[in-house]
């Protein structure tokens, strides 16, 4: 399971864009102080922080099947409830909330036309259900260089750019209707993120997080070497401090 890692090897790898987007996802779904919500597929909880600080404590609640990840969940937000479930069997009852959010997560969902139907089912009639996922073919630069680099030295290497599921706005919009969801709009939110030299970048693919970190904890020594070589080289041979940028497509819909 490449998401069964301590919170804050989730943090260095991807957590440092998922706080950059959750004020962004946030804003878009249009979650308004008093709402009660709950962030589905919440990892160690950056999106649930952000809800917290929005909705007030105590009107937040949280899911995510990876144990760590509600660990580290629950210590960075402790007035939320937050459960180990996935998204496919969320144990609320219907009608339980006024927004359901979902940041980064639909695209990893076992069954994610049962995943958005369960987030409908326990939002309110009328409640909002918006979720994000990276655009990944173009505009997310560390994935992107990264499967570049593997695949320059290995073409059957997978490529989330081509590969990941519900990863444009048009794909989201689909799901949103088939799963009865009204008014569906969608949007792109961009984001940056700095490091201060290319190990900070290159270090937390090397936990085994994600698609990418799974890849690359099979391959040996000498060819993860070589994935590094490539990247770094792929990127303009960064020396010092660089910034990257990522883009996600969002969907907002009304249950
Ligand atoms: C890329 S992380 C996103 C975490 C967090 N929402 C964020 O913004 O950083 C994907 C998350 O989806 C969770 N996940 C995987 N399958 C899931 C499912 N079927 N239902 C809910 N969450 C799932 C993983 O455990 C992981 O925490």
């Amino acid at each position: 399971m490449s998401f069964a890692v301590a919170g804050d090897k989730y943090d260095r790898f991807m957590g440092r864009y998922s706080r950059e987007l959750s004020p962004r996802l946030i804003e878009f779904a249009r979650v308004e102080p008093g709402m009660a919500v709950v962030d589905v597929g919440c990892g160690p909880g950056p999106l649930t922080e952000r809800l917290v600080e929005r909705v007030g404590a105590g009107s937040v609640a949280a899911a995510d099947p990876s144990e760590p990840f509600v660990t580290a969940a629950r210590e960075r937000a402790p007035s939320a409830d937050v459960r180990q479930a996935a998204a496919e069997e969320l144990p609320w009852e219907d009608d339980s909330f006024d927004a359901a959010l979902s940041q980064l997560v639909v695209n990893f969902m076992r069954d994610a036309d049962a995943g958005v139907s369960e987030m409908r089912r326990v939002v309110r009639p009328d409640g909002v259900v918006a979720a994000c996922t990276w655009s990944y073919a173009d505009d997310m630069q560390m994935l992107r260089g990264f499967w570049d680099a593997a695949r320059r030295l290995d073409s059957g290497a997978p490529d989330e750019g081509s590969q990941m599921r519900y990863r444009t706005v048009e794909e989201l919009d689909e799901l949103w209707r088939r799963v009865g969801l009204t008014e569906v709009e969608t949007d792109h939110l961009s984001v940056e993120t700095g490091y201060t030299d290319f190990d900070d970048l290159w270090e937390p693919f090397t936990y085994g997080v994600g698609p990418a970190g799974v890849y690359l904890a099979k391959l040996d020594s000498e060819q993860r070497d070589q994935v590094r070589t490539e990247l770094f080289k792929g990127l303009g041979e960064p020396t010092g401090a660089f910034t990257l940028t990522a883009t996600a497509c969002a969907v907002r819909g009304l249950a």
